[in-house]
């Protein structure tokens, strides 16, 4: 139960930071409808909703998802499949990584598919379906050469016996994840590809035949054909986003098809007018070299919008390139609109990650200015950001 003074406390926080990100579901659904027209009939879509659906919020996107296509949902933690069945969707999740023991029993119970590497957790996974007298669909992730998580390629059979003897496991899939399939190079993934299939043909012949084989992330999915198998797991080009280099030849493949999910708005909140010689912010980062007239945004790395590098990066007012000014700091951000075309006035909308008129900037244009990659942009996004969901395509 929430008390009344309690919503209305939820409320305040929510409309006061006038930084807010536009979810569009539309551009969502147009995304996974397209992701399940390129694949074949029966190719099955697992739309990965993690980190919030990489920021776009878990619920909305989930919920959206189902009804544009996928049948399954891709998650890494108890929390995070909490959220999905809290939202009444009762669609097949897998969580796809290392499951902590304590968190089992209640995956259990909330119907999860659960990820195995070795015998240990078969083990685990068993006597707590047991205690619930309940069959349990679990997925092996086998270590194709990314070494981080999953199941050696030459313990697969014994592990995949033991899973066949536990009376109520069902080996439902068999799963891998490529290391680099964005890159213009494609001998690593040839050879990840080449290991998984020598793995589905080890388990035929012991007799094991799961229905889901699965391997491509949306590089993969949009590169490789090859690799969609039974299904396939879109993160990045469901939410309209490029997971390849500009040089790359599917990149404008990607961007011509694909509609950018999330876009990031603030406002203008204070202006003011500083002399040649006075700094801006914390460590006096930026230096004015002429009378400059300056923008406050009430937006900073509090919000996930990034400190580092300083004096670099920009933002759209007016239609217009502008900015930014010393270091970003927790929440406010300084933008110097001297030379900015036009009246700018307290309360004026500034495009952050988005489109004004014609101009636009997007997550990797703010992923090549911090020298990293655009899924890091917007899973940054805080849940102070409002996520506002009413605009359709
Ligand atoms: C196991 C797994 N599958 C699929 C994806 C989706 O990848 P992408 O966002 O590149 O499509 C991820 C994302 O990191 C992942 O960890």
């Amino acid at each position: 139960m929430v008390a009344l003074g309690d919503i209305s406390f939820i409320i305040d926080c929510m409309s006061d930071r006038l930084t807010s990100a536009t979810i569009n579901l539309g551009y969502y659904s147009h995304n996974i409808s397209k992701i399940c027209k390129l694949v074949s009939g029966e190719v099955k879509v697992m739309a990965v909703v993690k980190a919030n659906a990489y920021g776009h919020g878990i619920e909305r996107i989930a919920k959206t998802a189902i009804t544009a296509g996928a049948s399954y949902l891709g998650v890494v933690s108890l929390g995070e499949l909490k959220r999905i069945r809290n939202a009444s969707i009762h669609t097949p999740v897998l969580i796809l990584n290392y499951l902590d023991s304590n968190s089992l029993s209640e995956a259990i119970k909330l119907n999860s598919s659960i990820t195995v590497m070795d015998e240990a957790i078969v083990l685990l996974i068993e006597k707590e379906a047991n205690k619930q007298s309940k069959n349990v669909n679990v997925h092996i992730k086998l270590d194709t050469g990314m070494h981080r998580a999953g199941c050696d390629p030459d313990r697969l059979l014994n592990l995949a016996q033991k899973i066949q003897a536990a009376p109520h496991l069902i080996l439902e899939g068999l799963f891998t994840h490529f290391a680099e399939s964005e890159v213009l190079d494609a001998a690593f993934t040839h050879q990840q590809l080449k290991l998984f299939n020598q793995a589905i043909d080890s388990l035929k012949t012991i007799g094991v035949n799961p229905p889901l084989f699965h391997c491509a992330n949306s590089a993969a999915i949009i590169n490789f054909p090859e690799t969609h198998f039974t299904m396939v797991r879109p993160g990045l080009i469901s939410y309209g986003l490029n997971p390849f280099p500009k040089d790359h030849p599917k990149y404008t493949v990607v961007a011509e098809n694909f509609r950018p999910v999330l876009s990031l708005k603030t406002q203008v909140v204070f202006i003011r007018v500083i002399e040649p010689g006075e700094t801006v912010g914390y460590n006096r980062r930026w230096q004015a070299k002429r009378q400059s007239r300056l923008a406050l945004l009430p937006v900073g790395y509090g919000d996930g919008y990034r400190r580092t590098p300083y004096n670099a990066g920009k933002v759209i007012i007016n239609g217009q390139y502008v900015p930014i000014v010393g270091s970003v700091a927790m929440d406010q951000t300084v933008v110097d609109i001297t030379d900015i075309q036009g009246p700018v006035a307290v309360g004026d909308e500034v495009v952050l990650i988005g489109k004004q008129n014609v101009v636009s900037l997007t997550a990797d244009d703010l992923a090549t200015s911090y020298n990293t990659v655009n899924y890091e942009v917007v899973t940054a996004l805080q849940d102070r950001i409002d996520r506002d969901y009413g605009v359709k395509a």
